[in-house]
């Protein structure tokens, strides 16, 4: 999957030294999750990685919409409705701070065990998981703009509209 989705983003690094659709800067955002680039509704920073937009009004773009749904139907029961934690299991609002986007991807597809506590942690494995595989970039922009404080918890205000783009991956990842 990981090496599907690679190849996926050759076009968009491609893409990047186009200055073209080059989106307005986000000047809410911290620099680092600044969306610098829109390619049919989706958001990438300056590294080429997936990222938020949140425009007037609260208004989402539709990744961060769609996250807010898939997390909450996956991730939620241990990672708390908003992604602030619980007792078992971490407040990704913080640990999105510090992890990259692929060390990202590469828990929530492999999972992880934490042993050396005095209570086992085990972050289940999602690889086999079309619906959150499908998704884990709308899942990865939601939690990166709840851990930088651009979303706040509970449901976005409005949302964009689905692109295309959206709708078509969609279908090839899930399958007939
Ligand atoms: C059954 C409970 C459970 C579910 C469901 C769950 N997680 Fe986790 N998750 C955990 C636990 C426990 C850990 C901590 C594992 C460790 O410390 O090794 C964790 C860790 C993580 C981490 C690493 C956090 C860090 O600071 O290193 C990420 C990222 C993460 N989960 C994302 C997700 C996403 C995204 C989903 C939904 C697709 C999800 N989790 C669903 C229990 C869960």
């Amino acid at each position: 999957m990981i090496t599907t989705r690679l190849i996926f983003l050759i076009p968009v690094a491609v893409l990047l030294s186009v200055p073209a659709a080059y989106a307005e800067p986000d000047q809410s955002a911290p620099a680092s999750s600044a969306a610098v680039k829109e390619e049919d509704g989706k958001y990438f920073d300056a590294d080429g990685n997936p990222t938020y937009k949140i425009g007037p009004k609260d208004s989402v773009d539709w990744y961060t919409f769609s996250g807010y749904r898939r997390f909450n139907g996956a991730c939620e029961v241990c990672h708390g409705f908003d992604g602030s934690g619980s007792s078992f299991a971490p407040d990704l609002t913080q640990s999105l701070k510090s992890l990259t986007y692929d060390q990202f991807q590469k828990i929530v597809v492999g999972g992880k065990k934490d042993v050396n506590t005095a209570q086992t942690l085990v972050m289940p494995a999602f690889g086999d998981n079309k619906n959150v595989i499908c998704y884990l970039d709308d899942i990865y922009v939601y939690l990166r703009a709840r851990a930088d404080g651009a979303q706040g918890p509970g449901r976005p205000a409005s949302n964009a509209p689905k692109p295309k783009t959206a709708a078509d991956y969609e279908n090839e990842c899930m399958g007939p």
